[in-house]
């Protein structure tokens, strides 16, 4: 394919069965291993809260800490991780959720947003929406002001869009 006229969704994999049988894995790997694509991605994942007031880019692990880590450097504002349990340091926050194949407990450093910072979510990928569910509700209970959340994938079927609009969320996504 023409490297000119290639979109983002072209530079993404698709890996069957993983990580367990009847899933189709997207896999951003080759996205972001790409200097077009990725350069594309970011910039893309940027336009819509262009002139918006954002201080902070919170980036899901894992993937979106790549994502989170290149829009926080175009932007010149902080960046903060919500991580899987166990994996920060200082005193977090936790909260559960459940997954298109699991369950888990993401956590974030409880003085990582001060009240009335305006923060921008970002990942590669939305499924259910539970991820982002959990870094919305941990983004709110220190009084982070969510400006909205950004993703380089949806999986529509799954819901998760609707989850988060139900939950008054600005949301945008690169392709589905
Ligand atoms: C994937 C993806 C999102 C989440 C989306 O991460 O990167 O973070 O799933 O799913 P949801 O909308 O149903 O919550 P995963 O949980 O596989 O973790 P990883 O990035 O650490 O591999
Ligand atoms: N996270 C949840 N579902 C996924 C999928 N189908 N591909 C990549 N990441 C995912």
């Amino acid at each position: 394919m023409n490297a000119q006229t290639k979109t983002v969704k072209d530079y993404i994999r698709t890996i069957a069965d993983f990580p367990h049988e009847g899933i189709l894995f997207r896999d951003v790997t080759t996205l972001f291993a790409d200097p077009r694509g990725f350069r594309m991605a970011i910039d893309q994942m940027l336009h819509p809260w262009a002139g918006q007031q954002i201080d902070k880019i919170v980036g899901l692990e894992a993937r979106g800490f790549i994502i989170g880590g290149a829009i926080a450097h175009q932007l010149s504002k902080g960046f903060v991780p919500i991580r899987k349990k166990g994996k920060l340091p200082g005193q977090t926050i936790s909260q559960s959720y459940t997954l298109e194949y699991g369950e888990a407990v993401m956590e974030m450093h409880e003085d990582a947003i001060q009240p009335g910072e305006k923060v921008l979510i970002v990942d590669d990928l939305l499924a259910t929406g539970g991820t982002c569910g959990a870094g919305i509700k941990l983004i709110e209970r220190v009084g982070g002001e969510i400006v909205g959340c950004s993703f380089v994938v949806d999986l529509p079927e799954l819901g998760g869009r609707k989850l988060l609009e139900d939950l008054g969320m600005n949301v945008h996504v690169l392709c589905e």
